[in-house]
């Protein structure tokens, strides 16, 4: 059987390691593509001589030339700037969407079958932008970030209490910015409630509840903290994880369970909006959103999110993008 087709537009930080590890899990044939002449070509290069030593087949290449991502099964695009510190994920807007544009029309025009996950910021706009331009169907292109920011989530909670992170459930919802949304009471270990757990360790639901609001304040925070020390570019090893994640439960029609930034009509009564929420993904891509019951506290943080999110494509509209 042909191998899957992997076209990744962007060759910066984050498409460096995500030709990395599409090639070590043999997700399918990788193509890096870059408008940088030579960049793509030589991180796939470096990437393909290891192959012998990360045991894999698959054939990676880097390209400046659109037409070579012809007929890609999946699509991941992490073109655009990152993050200086001091900067928010909203003020790429302009210079992001410009190049979205070009982007959408070229993975249009050679990858008219793809699925799309859009991991460049600021994410929900970029995602509305693209499928605004390529026209593709809303279940075929999302976005990365609850992955990842769920995975943050998860992290600190691991560390907090001790335990590994694999048995660390935790999910954040909404636009992927400073307003996203952690969901404290679905949180748990292997079943038991983070909460539960934190008011055991502290025998004090005031402090409990108090470490929890750190934990969730630091990962609204986390893509800050990382620019900050980086203090050139933004984070790169964990989104491009997290797509790769994504990329995998597609290819391999997983079904997974994940909080995607996906097109909502109508569920958690958000009409018309890209907004993270969990989406059951496979090999048609965004299948089925997963609606969870919210209280009046967490459906009023998700408002206030989709308020930003709606913001961003009001000022997209308004620029004529
Ligand atoms: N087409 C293709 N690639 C482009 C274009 C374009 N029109 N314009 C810029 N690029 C490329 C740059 O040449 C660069 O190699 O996008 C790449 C971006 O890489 P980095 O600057 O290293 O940024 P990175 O850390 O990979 O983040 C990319 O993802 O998480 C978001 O906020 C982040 O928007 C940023 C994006």
């Amino acid at each position: 059987m042909k191998r899957k087709k992997i076209a990744l537009i962007g060759g910066g930080q984050i498409g460096g390691v995500l030709a990395q590890l599409a090639a070590i899990r043999q997700l399918g044939d990788v193509v890096l593509y870059d408008i940088v002449q030579d960049l793509p070509q030589g991180k796939t290069l470096d990437i393909a001589e290891a192959s012998r030593i990360d045991g894999f087949d698959a054939s990676v290449t880097g390209t400046n030339d659109y037409s070579d991502i012809q007929d890609s099964d999946i699509v991941i695009v992490s073109a655009g700037l990152p993050r200086k510190p001091g900067m928010s994920r909203d003020d790429l807007l302009v210079t992001n969407a410009k190049i979205m544009q070009t982007v959408a029309e070229n993975v249009k025009k050679y990858a008219p079958n793809s699925i799309v996950i859009i991991i460049s910021n600021p994410l929900d706009a970029m995602v509305t932008l693209f499928q605004k331009i390529s026209g593709f169907s809303h279940n075929r292109v999302i976005g990365q970030a609850g992955v990842l920011d769920s995975s943050r989530f998860a992290t600190f909670i691991s560390w907090e209490l001790g335990v590994s992170v694999k048995d660390v459930n935790a999910m954040v919802l909404g636009g992927h910015g400073d307003t996203m949304v952690p969901l404290t009471r679905y949180a748990n270990v292997n079943g038991i409630p983070v909460l539960e757990m934190l008011e055991r360790k502290y025998k004090d639901a005031a402090k409990a509840a108090e470490v929890m609001t750190a934990m969730v304040e630091r990962t609204k925070m986390a893509g800050g903290e990382v620019v900050k020390l980086l203090k050139t570019g933004s984070a790169f090893y964990s989104p491009a994880s997290a797509a790769i994640q994504m990329a995998e439960a597609i290819v391999y029609d997983e079904k997974r369970l994940l909080p995607v930034c996906a097109y909502l009509q109508g569920e958690f009564g958000v009409n018309g909006y890209y907004v993270g929420v969990p989406v059951v993904l496979g090999e048609g891509g965004a299948e089925r959103i997963v609606e969870v019951t919210l209280n009046a506290e967490e459906q009023e943080l998700l408002n206030n999110s989709v308020s930003a999110v709606k913001g961003l494509v009001e000022d997209m509209e308004r620029l004529g993008l």
